[in-house]
Formats: structure tokens, C-alpha cells, sequence
């Protein structure tokens, strides 16, 4: 860590250095059609494949790529597997957050000896273009964090893995990288996963909101964000808390199985191009009461952006000291409704867009109460 992000989040330890985050992994009932839902809706690029035809016969995974993002589609080949028992328990959703780090055997051994539960000791694998070390441990839920070490390794994902040669390739949306993935946690456990972040992991505490930042008339959850020491990874987890009603957290554990990823959220350069594209290609946002850009800007004052653009496609904004954001959600991406996407664009900001908390959480709730989840 350098001096200068030392005292950005001073209590974050270096034992376990991260460069990013490696790839995130799904497991999904069809992994073909997914990869062409990614493709389509989201501009992903096809990269790599591993299946039948590469000698893989349990399952099948496609590799999609935008910009510095890198998603795994997987799917088994037969019932009865570890990847099957996921998907009837949870549906698609997010089995792997994978790290990309310098040595995969330190980083397996530091945080075992803290007390993280093993997943899958420091392995090699490798073929022409080299050796990947892989390392991983288990967090919330069935989900699990890998760690990578690719140092050693030129080739195109991971030793198994060829180039993915399609004839139809969708132009990207401009997603650049993973801003945050967020994690769903059961009542009273965001502590236990922030002391989990914190003392396993080596990750600060960045921000707190309590039920008073984000609830509504109806719901409310509590959330922490955790950071490591670089800040490229931040995984804020979300905890319920108690409302007149059943919050969005409460329904995502209900349909998950237990607790999950919430959410990825993706950077762009230009939240208007991307969106719009997106828009076209048919993903479904969230849509905020149009009251809401009545009053935007004497809240956040003056932005780069026309506010009449931002309202079409239901675009919210937030400022905070450093600056100011914009931020938009999609509907659940699955039909059980737990997994969805963000999209944000930083505009000196690094905070997560706690004026639109209730904007965005009523826009929740109008969901739920079409799903009668609201309760
Ligand atoms: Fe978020």
C-alpha cells in the first residue's frame, strides 16, 4: 500500500494485496443463452470457452469480456453436481468473486489463518502459455472468493480455456470495470461479515448507513462498505432491518436461498450513451417518480449533463464533497428477483449515492408490490 492510500484507509492491511477484481463467475441454468444475453443486452465481448470440445466434460463456461470486466458463465453437464445442487437452491446468480492477486499460496494461507474457511487449497494449473495459481475461501452464502495468480500465464483466461471464435459480436455499451458488488447478508450478520472483511480479509470499514439513511415509509437495511487498502475492491453488505413492511433485502434472501450477491455495479465514462444503448437492446430499468427531478438540482446543484436527458432515462444523481455521481439500476436480470446491475458514473464522487437511497428504494418497493412481495 503507498503512503498516500495508507492514509486513505489507514486501519486496511497489506497482507492480503489485491490488483483488482480477476473475473466474477455465475453459475447458470443455460450458459449459451445467458453468454447471448450478456452479449446482446450488455455488450459483452466473447473471449474464451471451456466445454466438450476442450475436454471438459462436467461443464460448459463461457468467458465474456468489456473493457477491464471479465464475467464466467457456467452451466454442469450432468445432475447431482456441486454447480446443479446452486442453481435449484438459488437460480442463476454469483458463485465465484475472483481476486486477482500476485501470489494466490500467500494469499490462502494469510487469510485461512485468520480463520477463513478453505474452499480450494493453492492449486497449479497450466498448459502452453504458462502456470495460473488458484487459491480460494468462502464468504457469505454459498458464494466464494477466488484468488488468482496469473503472473506466470499468457494466455487468453485460465489453462483449459480456448479462444471463443463467434460470428456475432454486438458492439460493447462502454462498461469499463467493476465499481462494487454487493453482498445480502441475514439479519444481525453485517457485523459478522464486516469483522470478516476487516480482520480475514485485511479491509476497512470506508462508510456506515444505519436503517435511518436508508428507509422509506415502509422498508429499511443497514448496510457497511468494506475496502481494501488500494480501494479497487469495495464490497458494500446489506443487512435488513426492521420496517412496517418486508424489505427488498428480505424478499432477495427469501428467493435466493440465503444470502448472495446483491448486486454488480459497472462504470461508465457516459452514463447517457451507455444507458440509452442499453435501453435499445431491451434491459429494463428501474423507474424513479418523475417528482424526482423537480428538486435534483437544487440538491445537487450545477452537472455537466442535461437534466431533461437524465429524466427521460430515469438517471439519478448524488453529490458528495469530492464531487458528484450518477447511478441507475436494472430490474432483476433473473426471473426470481435477486441479482441486478448498477450503473454508475463517477464524476469526482467516490461515495454511493446516499440522497437517492429512498428514490431508488421506493422504486424497489413499486416492484415488490407488483411481485406481492410487499408485505
Ligand atoms: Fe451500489
Amino acid at each position: 500500500m503507498t503512503p498516500a492510500l495508507k492514509k486513505i484507509f489507514p486501519e486496511a492491511q497489506d497482507f492480503l494485496p489485491i490488483n483488482g477484481t480477476d473475473y466474477v463467475e455465475f453459475y447458470v441454468g443455460n450458459a449459451k443463452q445467458a453468454a447471448h444475453f450478456y452479449k446482446t443486452a450488455f455488450g459483452f465481448q466473447s473471449l474464451a470457452y471451456s466445454g466438450l470440445e476442450t475436454g471438459d466434460s462436467t461443464k460448459t463456461s463461457y468467458v465474456l469480456t468489456q473493457d477491464k470486466i471479465k464475467l464466467v458463465l457456467t452451466t454442469p453437464m450432468s445432475g447431482n453436481t456441486e454447480i446443479e445442487k446452486h442453481i435449484t437452491k438459488h437460480g442463476d446468480g454469483v458463485k465465484v468473486i475472483a481476486l486477482w492477486v500476485d501470489d494466490a499460496t500467500k494469499a490462502w494461507e494469510e487469510t485461512t489463518k485468520r480463520g477463513a474457511k478453505s474452499y480450494i487449497r493453492p492449486n497449479k494449473t497450466e498448459d502452453k502459455n504458462g502456470i495460473v495459481v488458484h487459491s480460494g475461501i468462502h464468504t457469505y452464502g454459498d458464494t466464494v472468493h477466488m484468488f488468482i495468480e496469473r503472473k506466470n500465464y499468457t494466455g487468453i483466461f485460465l489453462p483449459g480455456f480456448e479462444k471463443w471464435e463467434s460470428a456475432y459480436n454486438p458492439t460493447t455499451v462502454g462498461l469499463k470495470y467493476i465499481d462494487h458488488m454487493v453482498g445480502n447478508v441475514g439479519w444481525n450478520e453485517m457485523n459478522i461479515w464486516e469483522s470478516f472483511y476487516r480482520d480475514i480479509m485485511g479491509f476497512a470499514n470506508l462508510i456506515t448507513f444505519d436503517d435511518k439513511d436508508i428507509s422509506t415509509q415502509y422498508t429499511a437495511l443497514m448496510s457497511k462498505v468494506m475496502t481494501n487498502g488500494n480501494g479497487r475492491i469495495k464490497f458494500p453488505i446489506n443487512e435488513p432491518a426492521e420496517g412496517v413492511k418486508k424489505s427488498q433485502i428480505e424478499e432477495y434472501l427469501e428467493f435466493y436461498n440465503g444470502p448472495g450477491c446483491q448486486h454488480i455495479a459497472i462504470a461508465t465514462d457516459n452514463i447517457i450513451e451507455t444507458v440509452s444503448e442499453m435501453k435499445k437492446r431491451g434491459v429494463e430499468f428501474l423507474h424513479v417518480p418523475q417528482t424526482y427531478y423537480d428538486t435534483v438540482l437544487d440538491r445537487v446543484g450545477i452537472i455537466d449533463e442535461e437534466i431533461n436527458k437524465l429524466k427521460d432515462l430515469n438517471i439519478l444523481v448524488d453529490r458528495d464533497e469530492e464531487g458528484y455521481l450518477l447511478q441507475i439500476f436494472t430490474k432483476p436480470v433473473e426471473d426470481r428477483p435477486t441479482l441486478f446491475f448498477e450503473i454508475i458514473q463517477r464524476k469526482g464522487a467516490q461515495s454511493f449515492g446516499k440522497g437517492n437511497f429512498k428514490a431508488l428504494f421506493e422504486a424497489i418497493e413499486m416492484e415488490q408490490k407488483k411481485r406481492g412481495t410487499l408485505i
